[in-house]
Formats: C-alpha cells, structure tokens, sequence
C-alpha cells in the first residue's frame, strides 16, 4: 500500500555516480515505493553537456540545475561535487523546504553549518552518507546508532586512491612515482591526482567523520594534512622489518590537553600500523573505518569506498530514509554542535614516531643520539642497529610524546655530524 503522495526528485549531476542512481531508480522503483510508503518519480537531472549522458532518458535531462531546483520537486540529490554551484543550489532548496541528498565531501567539511542551519531553519533534511566511504553505512552509525555512546577516537582508511598505491607499494617494492603511474593506467588514480595524493580528499572526510564522533563543528582548515608523496620506498620496507604496514590514516581523537581541557585532533598523515591490526589487512581500493567509544568498545566497519553502484548505494539509502521523513510529516537528526570542542593543533598533539637514521659506526654516536631525545623529553621505546657498508643503520621506535617534540628531535639529529642520512621518518599508530 502506497499513500497518494509521489516523491518527486531532482538530481543534480550525472557521471559515474548519477548515472547508477538513475539506474538503480529506475530498476528498483517497485521496492522503493513499497519502502518509503509513495512512488519515487525522478523528475530531471541537470547536466552541463546532455549529448553525453546516453544511458539516462533523453527527456530527464537540462541544462538549468536553477530552474530544476526551483520546480516541483521534493528532494534534491547533488552528485555535482565541489563547492560552487553545488552550494548556491542546495541552499535554495534547503530553503524552500526540499530536502537534500549529497555526496559533497567538499562541501560538507567547508559549509556544512550553512548547509545544516538552511535545513534546520525550513524543516527540510541533509543526508550526505555517500559523501565519506562509499557504500560503508559510517555516517548514520555516528549520527543515530553511536548518538548515546561517547566515542573516543576514529582510525579511518578513507581514500582508496592512496590505499591502492601503497598496498601496490608494499606487494611490489615499487616507488611512490611508479605506483601512481601505474594506478593511473589501471583507473585507481585520477589524471590529476592532488585531492587524494596530497590527503585533501581524507581530510575533508576526516572533517565530516569527526564533526559527528565529536558534536563540534570541525572544518576542513582543522584538519592537519600530510599526503603520501614523500612515502618511499625504504619507508615500506622498514615498516616491514617492525611488523607494520604503512597506510594513509584519517585520525579523529577526543583529547585532554595538559590543563585538563578537552579538545579534537583531527589528522591525516601516512603511519605504520601493527600488521595484526584490522586495518593493516584493508587493501587496494577499499575503506574501513576503526571506532573506538566507551561502551561499544572497538568496531570496524569496511567496505568499497567509491566507485558508482557503492557510492550511489549510499546515496539511495538516503534517499529512502529523507523521504520516509517526508511522507511521516518529521526530519532526521539535526547538526550536533553542542560539545564545541576547539581543534587542538597538530604539534601539541601526542603521537609516536619511528625514525630510521645512518650513521657513522664508533664510540658514542648512539649516546650523542640519544642524548638528543632526551633533551627534548622524548623517550625511546626500542632501538635497533645494524652495520651498513662500514656505517651503521639506527632505528629508533619513540613512546608518546607531542607531535612538536618529536619533529625538533628528529631536526636536531638531522643536524648531528655523524648521522649521514635520515633514511625514513612516520608517525607509528594502531598499538593497544
Ligand atoms: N577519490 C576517492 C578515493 C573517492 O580515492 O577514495 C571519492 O571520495
């Protein structure tokens, strides 16, 4: 049994994720009726160029996203990405009550607070499940399932481009250069690969994820940012010698700072994970994201984090829940700001490093070494040495100590005269 009411939607965009949507409408129209209680009618999908959108009906097509917006539509899907237009365009539907679906990232961790205030203000819905891991339901976990639990820290592979070049990386010995060359010939790796190479892409998931896991409004701009460019190989391989893996982390934590004050760190960077970790064992392009929380304790939640049928999995599983809604007279969970957390800067934040140094093979070079560590309060948990070709090859494994610490330690041995090279340098996390 249907009510009256038809869900009539607008979607804005149509590449690879859009046009699976509209497959997946078309295809599943029966059951999504019988789901949400009305028939789901796509009403338009506003392209730039329509001559190249051949798998989607010719008669659904316009190139005026305004007018479509504007016309009689209930619910929006924007699959566009990008701030502008896709920001004006949801904000005029927002405004007039439609509600929203979208797969932003972008968007999201730069102006989701105008995004959420618009929705709030007319009653309408924003769901943006597709815009962090694909199809994993991760979002609606944190926003509805987890909302009574406090969680602590999130440990998210959130970016398969980069997780396909490094497990490449680690299975083949390859370089960073010949990894990327050859996830671009395979179609892992975008013509220009900057958003995901450089960590933007992680980032602005990393500023969703922790914005929800926290109730704090956290930005793109809060995120420290490191990509995996610098990532060689030697890395791989001394991560190997240790028992890790070396993996591209977005790292979310609710921390106390020395005086007692709480506060959210927010990270990307590559890291060595134990390699019995859940997520070490993540490989090529998928996601998974580690949870820890008070009571739920630890959970993982994995799967494909792009691609079209994944991502528009998400997007449809919006789409249900925005216009049970709809037809109920209610709305989903608004924005959860109220912890209010101040982002807490990466260097006073704590972390572990591994550091793997030559140096010249005689007496005392391992003291003026440490000596270094202790001046400036870190403390070593292992070290290692092995002859090299008349040198030696130092590894040194740190306890926890402030990312600023750590980094002055390591540019204070740079600097020592008898260390011939800083071979490999990363954070290490993932230990109990
Ligand atoms: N480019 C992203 C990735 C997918 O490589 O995971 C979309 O967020």
């Amino acid at each position: 049994m249907t009510s009256a009411k038809v869900i009539r939607v607008a979607m804005l965009g149509c590449g690879v994720v859009g046009t699976e949507v509209a497959r997946l409408l078309r295809e599943q129209s029966d059951d999504l009726a019988a789901r949400i209680g009305a028939p789901v009618e796509l009403a338009g999908i506003a392209v730039r160029r329509p001559n190249r959108h051949r798998a989607v009906p010719a008669e659904l097509l316009t190139t005026d996203s305004a007018a479509l917006v504007e016309s009689d539509v209930d619910v929006v899907i924007e699959v566009i990405g990008g701030i502008e237009p896709a920001r004006g365009l949801l904000l005029t539907a927002l405004n007039a009550g439609k509600s929203v679906v979208t797969a932003n990232k972008a968007l999201l961790a730069e102006c989701g607070h105008e995004l959420y205030a618009a929705a709030d203000s007319s009653g309408a819905d924003i769901y943006f499940e597709a815009a962090v891991a694909g199809a994993i339901p991760l979002l609606r976990p944190l926003r509805e399932s987890l909302a009574g639990d406090r969680i602590t820290k999130l440990i998210g592979i959130v970016n398969g481009t980069t997780n396909h070049i490094l497990s490449a990386m680690s299975a083949t010995g390859a370089g960073y250069t010949e990894a990327l060359e050859e996830a671009g010939r395979l179609g892992y790796a975008e013509a220009d690969p900057t958003a995901d190479v450089d960590g933007f892409d992680a980032a602005a998931k990393a500023a969703i994820l922790a914005s929800l896991a926290f109730h704090t409004r956290v930005t793109a701009a809060d995120v420290y940012r490191e990509g995996i460019a610098a990532v060689t190989a030697a890395d791989i391989a001394a991560a190997r010698v240790i028992g890790r893996t070396v993996k591209l982390l977005a790292i979310c934590e609710r921390v106390t700072g020395a005086d007692g004050s709480r506060a959210v760190v927010a990270r990307v960077h590559p890291a060595m994970i134990p390699d019995d970790h859940p997520l070490a064992s993540v490989g090529g392009a998928f996601n998974a994201v580690f949870v820890e929380a008070d009571a739920a304790g630890q959970l993982m939640l994995y799967g494909q984090g792009a691609g079209g049928a994944p991502t528009a999995s998400a997007v449809l599983g919006d789409l249900v829940a925005v216009a049970r809604n709809r037809i109920a007279g209610g709305h989903g969970p608004r924005e959860s700001a109220y912890a209010n957390l101040p982002a807490m800067p990466m260097g006073q934040a704590v972390t572990r490093y591994h550091i793997s140094l030559d140096v010249a093979d005689r007496a005392g070079v391992l003291a003026k070494v440490a000596a270094v560590f202790a001046e400036h309060d870190v403390s070593i948990a292992t070290v290692r040495q092995e002859g090299l070709d008349g040198d030696a090859s130092l590894v040194i494994v740190t306890h926890e100590a402030t990312d600023e610490a750590l980094r002055s330690t390591v540019d204070k041995v740079a600097g020592l005269p008898m260390v011939r090279d800083v071979a490999s340098v990363m954070r290490v996390e993932g230990d109990p």
